[in-house]
Parts: C-alpha cells; sequence; structure tokens
C-alpha cells in the first residue's frame, strides 16, 4: 500500500539529514503508529510521502504510483490530514467538505452518506454552514479530519491528529481509524500519544533523527522487555541510551558495545548498519 524506499531529505541550508535512509513498507488493513521526538522527523516524511516536500533520494510508491513520476495518479490514493489545520477558512463547513468532494470526483450519494456520518460523531453538524474561521481549534480540526476522508482513500495519513481533540472526539477518530482499516484500508499516523499507539496500532515505528531505529508489532517490539512502551520509548527515543539486540542470543545492550556482555557474540556488524530498519525488533 505505502512503500518507502532508502528514503533520504536534507533541507536547504542544513548540514543534517531530515530524513536518512529510510525505509518503510505499509500493509492493506493496518493501522501504523509513527513516534519520535520532536524534531524526530516525522512530518518531513509524511509532508515528503504526501508529495509536498521534495527529496534527495529514495522512492515513495503509493498504491504502486510514484509520488514524483506519477504525482496524480498517487494523490488519489490517499486523505491527509496536517499538523496545523490551516484550511481554506473563507468557506463553511459544507463548502469546504463539498469542495474536496468535487476535487476527487465523489458521486452526490456516495459523498452523502459518509459526510453525515462523521458530522454526527464528531458532533459537527450544527456548525455545517458556518463559516470556518468562526470555528474553534477542534473544529476546524474535525473539519480537516472529514475533508480528507471524503474520497474514501485507501491510505489515510495523518500527523498528530489526536493533539487538542475532545476525548469524545478521540474517540470518534480511533473508531474511523479502526473502521477504515477493517475496509481493508490504510492507516499511517504521527503521535506522541504512547498509550493510544499501543492500543489501536498494529505495528509501530519509532523514528529518531530521520532513521527508523525500531520498527515492528507491539509484542515484538518489546520483546526481551518487560518496560511500558512509554519507558521503551524513553530508552530507544534517546541517542545516549539507544539499545541494540544481539541476533544470536536476543540480549539488549548500548549502540556502543563491540560484544555482547551475555553470549560474546560480535556486535560490531549489527551496530555498523546504523539505524537500518530490521522489520520486528529493536535495531
Ligand atoms: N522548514 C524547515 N527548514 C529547515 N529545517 C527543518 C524544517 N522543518 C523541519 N526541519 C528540521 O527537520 C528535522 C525534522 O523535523 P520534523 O518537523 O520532521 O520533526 P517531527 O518529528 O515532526 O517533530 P515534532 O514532534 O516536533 O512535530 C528537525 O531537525 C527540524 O529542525
Ligand atoms: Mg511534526
Amino acid at each position: 500500500m505505502l512503500s518507502i524506499c532508502d528514503l533520504s531529505k536534507a533541507y536547504a541550508k542544513s548540514q543534517q539529514l531530515a530524513i536518512n535512509q529510510l525505509s518503510l513498507e505499509l500493509k492493506r488493513g493496518e493501522i501504523f503508529g509513527f513516534l519520535g521526538h520532536n524534531g524526530a522527523g516525522k512530518t518531513t516524511t509524511i509532508k515528503v510521502v504526501a508529495g509536498i516536500l521534495p527529496f534527495d533520494r529514495g522512492t515513495v510508491l503509493i498504491d504502486g504510483h510514484d509520488i514524483k513520476q506519477d504525482a496524480e495518479k498517487a494523490k488519489r490514493n490517499f486523505g491527509y490530514v496536517s499538523d496545523n489545520h490551516i484550511i481554506y477558512d473563507k468557506l463553511t463547513g459544507r463548502e469546504y467538505v463539498n469542495f474536496l468532494a468535487n476535487v476527487y470526483g465523489v458521486g452526490k450519494n456516495d459523498r452523502q452518506e459518509r459526510i453525515d456520518k462523521m458530522l454526527e460523531m464528531f458532533g459537527l453538524k450544527d456548525a455545517y454552514d458556518a463559516s470556518i474561521k468562526t470555528y474553534s481549534h477542534g473544529m476546524k480540526q474535525k473539519i480537516h479530519i472529514i475533508g480528507s476522508l471524503v474520497h474514501n482513500p485507501s491510505l489515510w495519513i495523518l500527523d498528530e491528529p489526536m493533539t487538542g481533540l475532545d476525548p469524545q472526539s478521540n474517540f470518534a477518530l480511533k473508531s474511523l481509524m479502526k473502521d477504515h482499516c477493517k475496509e481493508g484500508n490504510t492507516v499511517f499516523f504521527s503521535t506522541h500519544i504512547l498509550d493510544i499507539a499501543e492500543k489501536i496500532c498494529d505495528r509501530i515505528g519509532i523514528i529518531s533523527k530521520g532513521s527508523l531505529i525500531s520498527l515492528g508489532t507491539m509484542e515484538q517490539i518489546k520483546q526481551n522487555s518487560t518496560q511500558s512502551l512509554e519507558d521503551l520509548f524513553l530508552s530507544l527515543a534517546n541517542p545516549a541510551t539507544q539499545q541494540v539486540v544481539c541476533e544470536k542470543c536476543g540480549a539488549t545492550q548500548g549502540v556502543s558495545a563491540k560484544f555482547c556482555k551475555s553470549c560474546g557474540a560480535d556486535m560490531r556488524a549489527k551496530a555498523d548498519k546504523g539505524a537500518e530498519p530490521d522489520q520486528g525488533g529493536m535495531l
């Protein structure tokens, strides 16, 4: 569904890579949580995938369509919720959502049922005909979410969508994510809310300094560890305490370890790989 291969990007005038050789495959029907500390590279990755930012190296395929070479087809296949909710605020909610439905060529009957369901779930019916500039931050976020799903995209990309939503709307959003996946679609979202990630994600990926440092199901990521996701995240995402797993015996140790402290295996090959992704567990 989404295939990111060897992706690298540096911002102009920056010496550092904001994304560093990142590879990731998302399957149909999964909810994938993208975690990482502030400045880790989540938004940059998401904006590259959505075709908003250029990149220097690698490929991004959405449902087989290359975001660079075949941008229009790739863009038809996803819905995107940005982290800033800057949307056309001169329009009413109804005008905004219908504008997007028209852009994607969604039929009148098809769109209505979907929109009504979401307006109900988010309690936005009464404000639907009001100008978006009169909306609160959370209301803008909700109309943005509704607009992103109006064409029923096979890939739904959301950048920190839970931030600023009240508990009821967060619940509605989680239900929408689960329903969307049950229909065979894919959800790719970034979040700092670890207990939500732990509860709803089929897999998570942790990014640090532009590289994936952990990837897998919760069980795989917590392998050999009794720590909560929060503790694990705090140690993984902190470069000073990053861990690697011995491929031979499964023991965990600091990223600078040359030999496994349990079985003596040579860890240098693993450490040399840096943060190259390794499906299923810590890297
Ligand atoms: N427009 C920009 N120009 C230059 N550097 C940028 C720009 N936007 C982001 N960066 C840098 O790229 C890196 C990744 O930033 P990014 O916004 O992707 O992080 P993030 O993981 O989304 O963080 P947050 O959790 O705070 O949203 C950071 O080092 C940041 O300083
Ligand atoms: Mg961000």
